[in-house]
Formats: structure tokens, sequence, C-alpha cells
């Protein structure tokens, strides 16, 4: 099931943890160090559409090809020309599960990639929990990535994470866990300060990811205004650099560095 181009899930069993922020703001860091990205909304609410704008909340998306639409019309170009968004689409609440059931397997989502092979990488975001859009997005891809707020049942859902994949892996799916990435995490708060210790300490580390993304109002704002937080401002604010590290990090761990390694120096020129 796994399609030619690389694929991630965004995926978690807790909502409100920062999925939709951490799919769009990486979406754009990786597009912005060169790497044509496709960011898809499978959130049968469209979360990516809703944060960016009306117009992309109220347009056609997944759920319009899925309805025999060609793909490439609902392509949405950004500002950034190696950025490109689907989304989700207006999808009926009374056709949510629907939209879900269609997904679960992943075979339509890999018939998706399949689409999409121009693109280096391809992001999902999904809905909270592992419900069928989640499970159908883990299916189709190479790899999750797993957001986790700071917070005392961090652990515990944590291990449900682990547990979905390895069921995945099992039944034959080639999904493996890219890592975990603290979220929310409030520099100088003891408790979370706590919290962030605890895990790094008892979760294997190679699943940790040394990135983590702080609890910053900005990325609030972002939201709200509806644009990646490297866009909030025209100096960029200092949060949108927790990003580009997050994606070195990420490319790193997917084997995307050529082989001079991720410590040599980019040379500038060829
Ligand atoms: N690191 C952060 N700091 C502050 N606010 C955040 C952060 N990450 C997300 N948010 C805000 O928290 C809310 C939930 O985040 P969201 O990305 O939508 O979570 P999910 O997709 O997991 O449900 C949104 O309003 C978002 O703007
Ligand atoms: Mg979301």
């Amino acid at each position: 099931l796994n399609g030619a181009v690389p694929a991630v899930a965004v995926a978690s069993q807790k909502g409100g943890v920062g999925k939709t922020t951490v799919a769009l703001n990486l979406a754009y860091a990786w597009a912005r160090r060169g790497l044509r990205t496709a960011l898809v909304d499978v959130d049968p609410q469209g979360a990516i559409g809703l944060s960016l704008s009306k117009r992309l909340s109220h347009g056609p998306g997944l759920w319009d090809w899925l309805h025999g639409r060609a793909l490439r019309p609902l392509m949405v170009k950004t500002r950034l020309e190696a950025l490109t968004l689907l989304p989700a689409g207006r999808i009926p609440a009374t056709e949510s599960q629907a939209f879900q059931a269609r997904l679960e397997d992943g075979a339509v989502l890999g018939r998706l990639l399949g689409e999409l092979e121009d693109f280096a990488l391809v992001l999902f975001d999904t809905p909270s929990g592992f419900v069928g859009a989640t499970l159908g997005a883990l299916r189709a891809s190479r790899w999750a990535l797993t957001p986790v707020q700071a917070e005392p049942i961090a652990a515990r859902t944590l291990m449900r994470t682990v547990e979905t994949i390895g069921a995945l892996r099992r039944e034959g799916a080639g999904v493996e866990l890219l890592g975990i990435l603290l979220t929310m995490v409030q520099r100088g708060d003891a408790s979370s300060a706590a919290i962030a210790d605890d895990l790094w300490r008892t979760v294997p580390r190679h699943l940790m990811l040394d990135s983590h993304i702080p609890r910053d109002p900005l990325l609030l704002e972002a939201s709200n205004a509806g644009v990646p937080v490297g866009l909030l401002r025209k100096r960029p604010p200092a949060v949108a650099l927790e990003f580009d590290q997050l994606a070195a990090e990420l490319e790193e761990r997917m084997g995307l560095h050529g082989k001079e390694g991720p410590d040599a120096p980019v040379s500038l020129v060829d």
C-alpha cells in the first residue's frame, strides 16, 4: 500500500494537541527548504481549510475527488511554489462517517499518492483518534509523526499510538513511527518541564524527537489569521525556526540527506 511518494501521517489519539498546527507549519518549512510538498487534509472537519481561509473551507477538495472529480484542479497553490494543499472539501456532517469509511483501508489514499508522484513529500493531517481516515492515512504512509502535549496523561496516550502502529504493521502495513514530538511545552514552567523530562527518560530514545514545539501564543494567532507562523509578521517570529529545526531533524530520520550526511556543510555552489 505504500505509494512511491514518501508520506507522513500526523496522527494522535488525542485532539487539540497541535496536529493541524504541526502539519501546516512543517509542510511550510519543508517547502521553504526546497522539497516539493503536498499537504492533504483527511479530517472531515476540514481543519486545514478552516485554519487557512473561508475560501478553502467552503471550497472543494478530497471529498470531490472521491466523487469522481479530477485531482489537479482541486489542489490549491500557495505563495510558496513548492507547497500545494489539498483541502478535505465541504463534507456534510451526515456524510462524515461515510467519508471515513471510504478511507479506512488505505487503498484510496494509496491511489491518491500514486497521483502525486511529482511531489517529494506528502503530509496527511488527520482527525483525532485512531478512526477511519486516520487509519487509512497511516496504512498508506511510510511514516507516522505523533505530537503529544506535555501533560500528565501523555505517556498513556503514547502507548495507544505505539500499539496502533504495531498492530498496523502486523497486518502488513509499512508505516513506521518517525517520532514523537512534544508540543505546547511551557518553557520555564516546572510541571511542563517535569513531564517533558519524564517522557525523554521513559520513552525509548529513538522514538522521542530532539525538537519540540513550545507553547507560544503566536501559533494561536497564526492559526486565527490563517497562516503558517512564518508568515505572521514581515519579520518571522522565532517560533517559526522551531519548525525548521523539526523539518531538518525529520529529514535526517527519513534518510533524505545525501551521502554527505546531516552534519556536513551544504555547499553554496555546485
Ligand atoms: N504550540 C502551541 N502553542 C500555542 N497554541 C497552540 C500550539 N499548538 C497548537 N495551538 C493551538 O491549539 C489549538 C489546537 O491545535 P490544533 O493544531 O488544531 O490541534 P489538533 O489538530 O491536534 O486538534 C489551536 O487553536 C492552535 O492554534
Ligand atoms: Mg486538527
